[in-house]
């Protein structure tokens, strides 16, 4: 394992923010700023690079090692339960993971619930703990059109501001969990590399409280 501290950052605005806090933390990499199509930055005098991921695949990169830590969303964290190491709840990015349907919906027992979803695991387990029976319909996006379409009677997916909901006439009728952004690092790097990991997440925490 090189020596090197890898950090796999979600591309996008929050991404950059929790960058923001790598950099006050103590590992600057300039370059990053620029604006640029790279996805790769290093800070050699450091060892320190840190790569722009697509938000969900963060915590692929993290569970195989390709990088040391990274940000990930709850949602993803609970839907393909990676064996990585949670640090730190940063607070960002909240929303939750919710039950919602045509506001006429009514749940009869009787019937197998059918529920679209892009979080087919969260989904599972949520009804299996109530007992419920159902019927997975596994979407890749635009899962709102799922009821709509009377392809099926709920759906489980995040709301954040809940417009998507409220311009398709949707209602949320339960909210699963609190979704935010955690702070994640591999078993074996969190073993090898583990001063640092957790001077960052020192930083971070404090940083965190410092805003509060
Ligand atoms: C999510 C989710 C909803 C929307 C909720 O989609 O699937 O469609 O955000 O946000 P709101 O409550 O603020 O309207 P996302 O934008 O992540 O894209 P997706 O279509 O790829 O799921």
């Amino acid at each position: 394992m090189s020596d090197k501290l890898n950090i796999a950052l979600p591309k996008g605005r929050l991404g950059e923010k929790v960058y923001a806090m790598f950099e006050k933390a103590g590992f600057p990499c300039d370059e990053i700023k620029e604006n640029s199509r790279k996805l790769i930055f290093e800070n050699e005098e450091l060892g320190v690079r840190y790569f722009w991921v697509k938000p969900s695949d963060v915590a692929i990169y993290v569970e195989r090692g390709a990088a040391d830590m990274g940000v990930a969303g709850k949602d993803i964290l609970l839907e393909y339960e990676p064996g990585t190491y949670e640090l730190l709840d940063l607070g960002m990015g909240r929303c939750r993971m919710a039950v919602a349907a045509k506001a006429s919906f009514r749940d009869d027992p009787r019937r197998t619930l059918r529920v679209a979803t892009k979080f087919s695991n969260i989904a599972r387990q949520h009804y299996l703990s109530k007992g419920r029976d159902i019927d997975i319909i596994h979407l890749n996006g635009s899962i709102e059109l799922a009821p709509i379409l009377g392809l099926s009677d709920v759906i489980v997916d995040i709301v954040e501001t809940g417009t998507t909901l409220r311009e398709n006439n949707l209602t949320v009728f339960e909210t699963i969990v609190p979704i935010s952004a955690r702070l994640i690092a591999n078993k074996a790097s969190y073993k090898f590399k583990q001063t640092r990991i957790d001077a960052i997440t020192r930083s971070l925490r404090a940083q965190l409280e410092e805003g509060k």
